[in-house]
């Protein structure tokens, strides 16, 4: 590793995962109602679920996502928007079509077409959008950002990887019965999450205490992806007692 300062993320731990949604909610209403152009990065998984359903009730209660313009992480390659596997079905269902965003200001990786054009192409719109303010983040039990698995270099951009066993064996209860989770998937590189201005980590459970330890507590290591993270300076990390058991921040 090249010598860099590292960080340690501002940590906040609660009781529930409810608790945990609704304070990562909050942090992301004051985001979208305090700038004239919120640009957000979104994540998907079980743990941001309580989070986007916090932020429809808040549409319902008057919040208006109209001036916001979102990217997702990821997407599972070769995967179209209608299949119920794929993070744009995942993303409409539980948060675009809840809340008033605009029609093509959410934005998700295509898992279809020319990777390479699709990277680029999608790096370019998050430039044009003028970066990500806030970045919504999950961690994988093996430590995985976005879909960056072990192994990914810190300085990665939006590209097409293949996705670990064991990842894939995570995800596949998100996939219909007797279907399989794609072997690959394209998603933002490290480097390009480690542009977004702030970053807002959430973990919930045991089972992601382990990655935390591994990703706050050892020097950063392209074996823990998310490790990546003591290099920005501005990483919230709000979590609930289970994941946040090997943590001494
Ligand atoms: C998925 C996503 C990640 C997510 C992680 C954890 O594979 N690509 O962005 O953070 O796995 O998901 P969960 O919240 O379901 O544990």
């Amino acid at each position: 590793m090249t010598q860099r300062a590292l960080y340690r993320p501002a940590l906040v731990v609660l009781e529930s995962p409810e608790a945990v949604a609704a304070e990562v909610a909050q942090r992301i209403l004051r985001f979208v109602e305090t700038r004239a152009h919120p640009v957000l990065g979104l994540a998907t998984g079980r743990t941001p679920l309580a989070v986007y359903a916090r932020l429809a009730a808040a549409h319902r209660a008057g919040t208006s996502f109209a001036a916001v313009e979102s990217f997702n992480l990821d997407e599972y390659f070769g995967l179209g928007p209608a299949h119920p596997g794929a993070f744009a079905c995942y993303m409409r269902r539980h948060f675009f079509e809840q809340v008033d965003m605009l029609a093509g200001h959410g934005h998700v990786p295509s898992g279809l077409g020319d990777p390479a054009l699709e990277a680029r192409a999608y790096e370019a719109t998050i430039a044009a959008a003028g970066g990500i303010g806030l970045q919504l983040l999950g961690i994988g039990r093996n430590g995985h950002i976005g879909f960056n698995e072990p192994g990914s270099e810190f300085d990665s951009r939006t590209r097409i990887v293949t996705l670990d066993e064991s990842t894939r064996r995570a995800n596949a209860k998100d996939f219909p019965e007797g279907t399989e989770v794609p072997r690959e998937a394209i998603t933002m590189g490290i480097g390009t999450i480690l542009e977004a201005r702030r970053i807002v980590l959430v973990a919930t459970g045991e089972a992601k205490s382990e990655a935390l330890h591994a990703a706050f507590h050892r020097p950063p290591s392209r074996g823990c992806p998310a490790s990546a993270l003591q290099l920005h300076p501005r990483v919230e990390l709000v979590c609930d007692v289970g994941a946040a058991q090997g943590l001494r921040l």
